[in-house]
């Protein structure tokens, strides 16, 4: 029997085309992700083709990397190279069946990348949304056709953790959430079908434990003693370096996200605020004569 919620996985419409909205870091791990998983052409695109050609750099580089592993072979990897290419034409998605957009965290943007991409593609193009907080039933809403629209939200670092959150708005169809199942099947990610509520589930759990121990640093205790005390429950990293893969940005976007819809329960700490407006590149000890916390060389694995 199926779950509730769960639709008629029979309905799932075939992908033939990948596009994919966005070209900075978590766009281009999905371009890699879809390329290498579904084997389907795979477009990207961003603002200026300096952005589409970073964000093809780095599948071309990570493709070789995996080629350098003996993952791939190399007529594998030539093929890779030659389904993926990058736009700074949104006409170029007209053929595609299945858009996920990655771009920045606010709902007005992202309206507006739906309704660009809705005077080009088919009604039946699924137009997925890899946000992290936002409402997935209020990006919709504005759009003709609003069922065609899915949370498909994954987690950093795309190539390596199996969870996807699929995320119902109150108008997806069965189709829809049906292909976007068979997708994250395909990309071979462990799909749970969650709610349309601020910040899904994973998020919210982990910022109210982001929040705990950002605010035990506010208090005092320096970032490497709150992570070592955090060490033996095990956790697969220590919260901040989390912090710094994550990208303080998009951390500081979901606890405001949830602390609109919640309240004081999700603190926003003022110190990661300013670290987020001073626009600097790591996670710094914001203790009294605060040191950079995340070493250059962890830095450079992260980034
Ligand atoms: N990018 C790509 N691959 C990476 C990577 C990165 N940043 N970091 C590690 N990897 C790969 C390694 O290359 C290695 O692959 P291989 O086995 O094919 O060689 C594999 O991951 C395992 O790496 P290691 O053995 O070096 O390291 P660990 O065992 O410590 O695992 C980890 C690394 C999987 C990243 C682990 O530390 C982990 O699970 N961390 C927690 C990550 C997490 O919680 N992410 C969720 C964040 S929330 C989010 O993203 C949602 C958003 O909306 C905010």
């Amino acid at each position: 029997r199926r779950p509730a919620g769960a639709p008629d996985r029979t309905l799932a419409r075939g992908v033939t085309k990948v596009g994919i909205v966005g070209a900075g870091l978590m766009a281009s791990q999905l371009a890699l992700l879809f390329v290498r998983r579904l084997e389907v052409p795979v477009i990207m695109s961003d603002l200026d083709q300096d952005r589409v050609q970073k964000g093809l750099g780095y599948v071309t580089a990570e493709v070789d990397k995996l080629l350098g592993k003996g993952r791939l072979t190399t007529d594998q990897a030539n093929r890779l190279k030659t389904l993926v290419s990058g736009t700074t034409d949104q006409s170029d998605f007209a053929d595609c069946d299945f858009v996920l957009e990655a771009v920045f965290e606010q709902l007005d943007v992202k309206k507006q990348v739906f309704a660009d991409l809705e005077k080009q593609v088919s009604p039946e193009c699924v137009l997925a949304t890899n946000t992290s907080s936002l409402s997935i039933t209020e990006m919709a809403a504005d759009l003709q056709h609003p069922e065609r629209v899915v949370g498909f939200h994954f987690f950093n670092p795309v190539a390596v953790l199996p969870l996807l959150e699929v995320v119902r708005g109150e108008r997806t169809d069965d189709a829809t959430l049906a292909t976007a199942l068979a997708v994250a099947k395909n990309l071979r990610k462990n799909a749970v079908l969650v709610k349309d509520a601020p910040a899904f589930v994973v998020n919210r759990l982990l910022t109210r434990l982001m929040g705990e121990v950002i605010k035990a640093v506010d208090e005092g205790t320096p970032i490497k003693v709150a992570d070592a005390a955090l060490r033996p429950l095990g956790l697969p990293m220590s919260p901040f370096v989390l912090l710094q893969l994550v990208g303080p940005a998009v951390a500081l976007h979901v606890a405001e996200t949830l602390h609109a819809a919640f309240g004081s329960r999700f603190p926003v700490s003022e110190n990661l605020r300013a670290l987020v407006s001073a626009r600097r590149a790591g996670i710094y000890d914001w203790t009294p004569g605060g040191k950079p916390y995340v070493s250059e060389e962890t830095l450079s694995l992260l980034t």
